[in-house]
């Protein structure tokens, strides 16, 4: 078996290889990833020598190379991690989200048509179905919940999703689809709530909570997702949206005083700041169709996966300091320097 992971220099697309390396070590797992500010080939050193590795450093826009590399590996599954992921980004300059999430997801899907493969796995996002409120913690996203987004970055995904569904149906592409909640662990970009708070905390610096941190986020650990994502790959029905959640509903500003209360550092850090644009309040996912079909069931509780994961950050300073030392101050500047 032969997979292209897109987008695997990043948070969760690196956390799948691994998964798939260490489980398949038969396979053979082709990265895809153009290495933009949120792709770390670092990140992919204990796989880089493997044998039955390959990372080629290319655009999913980019048809011929897309096109090329389809020809010489000959894959039998896709799985499309690559995206602009970061909201706060979109809202500042949406038009790469477009380019990336949904231009780039046809072009890989013309390259599955074009050379064929077993299955085309798009990794979505609850985003899409836009936000719950408060005061209703009985409603959940279900697959059947309609699409209604908020921000650029998760319109650029329902866009995908949609061009996924009807390429299934168009052209009869084998496709499927997650829509995963929050994901925390190894190798999330410090630009993210987590390890930004991590970060921060660790270097003395003001945690800077969006409105009144009361926003509500469904927290898996990552290891859950990649898992799911196999189950789906392997035995998931073509055409099928699979939600991935664990019911782990957190509001924003328990999870910042859990991190300071892991790391010993005083809550007087957070600092209140201006509310993201069209902040959605709740996500919630109800992943009844996952379990049931799949038997798929979350793996690491939220208090052992944050615990699992500050230590990580402990452990591997270098990793994020050399992020947070480059490019990114200017970014950092921008998002939180008038806040
Ligand atoms: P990330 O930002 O950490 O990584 C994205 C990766 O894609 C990077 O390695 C980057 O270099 C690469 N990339 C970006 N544009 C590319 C392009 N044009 N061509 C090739 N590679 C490109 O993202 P993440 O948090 O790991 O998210 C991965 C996927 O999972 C995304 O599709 C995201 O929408 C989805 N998702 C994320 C979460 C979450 O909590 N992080 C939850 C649900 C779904
Ligand atoms: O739900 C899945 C989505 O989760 C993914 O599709 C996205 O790719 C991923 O980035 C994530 O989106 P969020 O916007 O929920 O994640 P983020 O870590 O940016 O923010 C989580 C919450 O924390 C959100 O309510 C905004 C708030 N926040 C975030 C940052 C970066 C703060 O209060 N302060 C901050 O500095």
């Amino acid at each position: 078996m032969k997979i292209i992971v897109t987008g695997g220099a990043g948070f969760i697309g690196s956390n799948f290889i691994f998964h798939i390396m260490k489980k398949y070590p038969d396979y053979g797992v082709v990265c895809l990833d153009k290495l933009t500010y949120a792709g770390n080939l670092s990140t992919l050193e204990a796989v880089l020598n493997k044998p039955n590795f390959r990372f080629v450093k290319e655009d999913i826009c980019d048809r011929t190379a897309v096109y090329k590399l389809f020809e010489e590996e000959k894959p039998d599954v896709i799985v499309n991690f690559a995206a602009e992921s970061h909201v706060d980004r979109s809202i500042l300059e949406p038009e790469v989200f477009l380019k990336t999430n949904i231009i780039g997801t046809a072009t890989l899907m013309d390259a599955c048509l074009k050379y064929g493969i077993r299955r085309f796995h798009q990794v979505s996002t609850d985003e899409v179905y836009g936000d719950l409120p408060l005061d209703r913690p009985d409603l959940l996203f279900t697959e059947e919940t309609p699409l209604h987004t908020s921000s650029p970055y998760s319109s650029s995904k329902a866009s995908a999703d949609l061009l996924v569904l009807a390429y299934h149906r168009t052209y009869g592409l084998p496709v499927s689809i997650s829509r995963c909640s929050n994901n925390y662990g190894p190798y999330h970009f410090p630009e993210k709530l987590i390890p930004l708070m991590i970060a921060n905390a660790l270097n003395d610096k003001p945690l800077p909570v969006y409105g009144k941190g009361e926003n509500v986020r469904d927290w898996l650990y990552v290891e859950d997702h990649c898992k799911a994502i196999d189950l789906i790959i392997h035995k998931g029905r073509e055409g099928e949206v699979y939600n991935i959640g664990g019911h782990n509903e957190m509001k924003n500003i328990d999870i910042v005083k859990m991190i300071c209360r892991e790391l010993k550092k005083p809550e007087s850090l957070i600092t209140y700041v201006a509310d993201r644009k069209g902040h959605d309040m709740r996500y919630a996912i109800d992943p009844t169709k996952i379990h049931k079909e799949l038997g798929w069931l979350p793996e690491t509780k939220f208090a052992e996966g944050i615990k699992k994961t500050i230590e990580w950050y402990l452990e591997n300073r270098k990793w994020w300091q050399t992020i947070i030392s480059g490019e990114y101050k200017n970014y950092y500047e921008k998002m939180y320097g008038n806040k």
